[in-house]
C-alpha cells in the first residue's frame, strides 16, 4: 500500500457539499473512501461505473486512481482528482477550482489543501449562514472583500446572495490575477461583476458620502462605490487601521482567530469578546465562534 498526499482539499469540498445538502454529496464521499482509506466497497461500486461506459482515453488513468491506495509509488495529480470527482458531482464550484488549476498549475500544491481545508470552508459557509439569518432576502447590493486573497469566498457570495458587484482588495498584487482566474465567470465573462484589485486597504479613505475609489486596473478604471458590506476574513494579518477608516454605520462582516502559532497572523485574539473590544462596532447582530479543529474562529456582523 502506498503512502498517498492527503489532499486535504477534498475534506473541504466534502464539509461544501454535506453543509449545502448537494444531491450528489454522499456519492461524493465513496471518492476519499476509495483512495485514501482504500475502501473495497467503493472501489467496486466506482469500478462499475467504469465498465459500464466502456474503454476510453481516460480508463488506465482512472483505474489507477481508483486502486491508488494499493498501487506502489502511484499518486493520483488534483488534476486527475477533480477531473474525476467530475464525473460524480455536478457543481459550479468544483468546475470553478478545475479551471482556476488549469490556468494556475504551479499554485495547486502550495495552496489547494490552504484554500480548501475543512477549516476554510467552514469558516466561509458559517458567514454565509449567519449573514443569511441578519440581512432579508438575497440583495446584498455592492460587496467589497478586504485582504481578499484569492477571493475563493466571492463563489459562495454569488451562490448564496445576489450581490451586484463583487470587488476584492488585497495588498499583495500577485493575488489579482489569480482571484481574478478563480472568479472568472463572473468576472471577465460577466462585465466584471466581480473584480480584484491590489492596495493596502489601511489606506482606504472614504469621501464625505462614503465612497471610495478602487485602484485603477487595466481593464476597470477608476470605479467610485459605495460598499454595502465589507467583509474581512483577514484580520488576523494585518492592524485595525481599515476598520476605524470605515464610515460610521458601515455594514462589516469580519472574521479573525487565535492561531497565533502562524508567523504571518500578527493580529490574532483570544476570544470573541477580544474580537468586540478590538473592533468597536455601534451595533452587533451576531458575534460568536467557531472550532476549526487547529483553532477558534471569532465572527462579529454588525455597523460600525
Ligand atoms: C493569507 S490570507 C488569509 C486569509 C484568511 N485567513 C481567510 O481565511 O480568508 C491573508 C491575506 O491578507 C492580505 N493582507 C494582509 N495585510 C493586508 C492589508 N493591509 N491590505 C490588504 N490585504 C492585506 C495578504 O496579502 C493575504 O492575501
Amino acid at each position: 500500500m502506498t503512502q498517498l498526499k492527503n489532499h486535504h482539499w477534498l475534506n473541504g469540498i466534502d464539509e461544501y457539499l454535506t453543509r449545502i445538502n448537494h444531491v450528489h454529496a454522499e456519492q461524493f464521499k465513496q471518492i476519499p473512501k476509495a483512495i485514501h482509506q482504500g475502501n473495497i466497497w467503493s472501489i467496486r461500486n466506482m469500478m462499475l461505473d467504469l465498465i459500464k461506459e466502456g474503454t476510453k482515453t481516460t480508463s488506465k488513468a482512472n483505474t489507477n486512481l481508483l486502486l491508488s491506495h494499493y498501487l506502489p509509488d502511484y499518486e493520483p495529480t488534483e488534476k486527475q482528482l477533480l477531473r474525476f470527482t467530475h464525473r460524480y458531482v455536478d457543481d459550479g464550484f468544483l468546475v470553478d477550482i478545475y479551471s482556476w488549476l488549469e490556468r494556475h498549475q504551479h499554485l495547486a500544491d502550495l495552496n489547494l489543501d490552504d484554500h480548501f481545508s475543512r477549516g476554510q470552508i467552514k469558516s466561509k459557509l458559517w458567514m454565509m449562514e449567519e449573514l443569511r439569518n441578519v440581512v432579508s432576502g438575497n440583495e446584498l447590493g455592492i460587496v467589497v472583500l478586504y485582504g481578499g486573497w484569492y477571493a475563493t469566498i466571492a463563489h459562495f457570495f454569488f451562490k448564496f446572495f445576489s450581490p451586484s458587484k463583487l470587488y476584492s482588495i488585497d495588498l499583495d498584487s500577485t493575488t489579482v490575477d489569480i482571484a481574478d482566474g478563480f472568479n472568472i465567470r463572473h468576472g471577465e465573462r460577466n462585465e466584471w461583476q466581480f473584480k480584484a484589485f491590489a492596495q493596502d486597504v489601511n489606506s482606504i479613505r472614504y469621501d464625505k458620502e462614503g465612497k471610495l475609489t478602487l485602484p485603477n486596473d487595466d481593464r476597470l478604471d477608476n470605479l467610485t462605490i459605495k460598499p454595502t458590506v465589507i467583509v474581512n476574513t483577514s484580520c488576523e494579518h494585518m492592524n485595525e487601521d481599515w476598520f476605524y477608516n470605515l464610515p460610521d454605520g458601515q455594514f462589516v462582516a469580519l472574521q479573525t482567530n487565535d492561531y497565533f502559532a502562524n508567523e504571518q497572523h500578527t493580529n490574532c485574539v483570544n476570544s470573541v469578546n477580544e474580537a468586540l473590544a478590538k473592533y468597536k462596532f455601534s451595533e452587533v447582530y451576531f458575534s460568536g465562534e467557531l472550532d476549526t479543529q487547529l483553532y477558534n474562529r471569532f465572527m462579529i456582523i454588525g455597523k460600525k
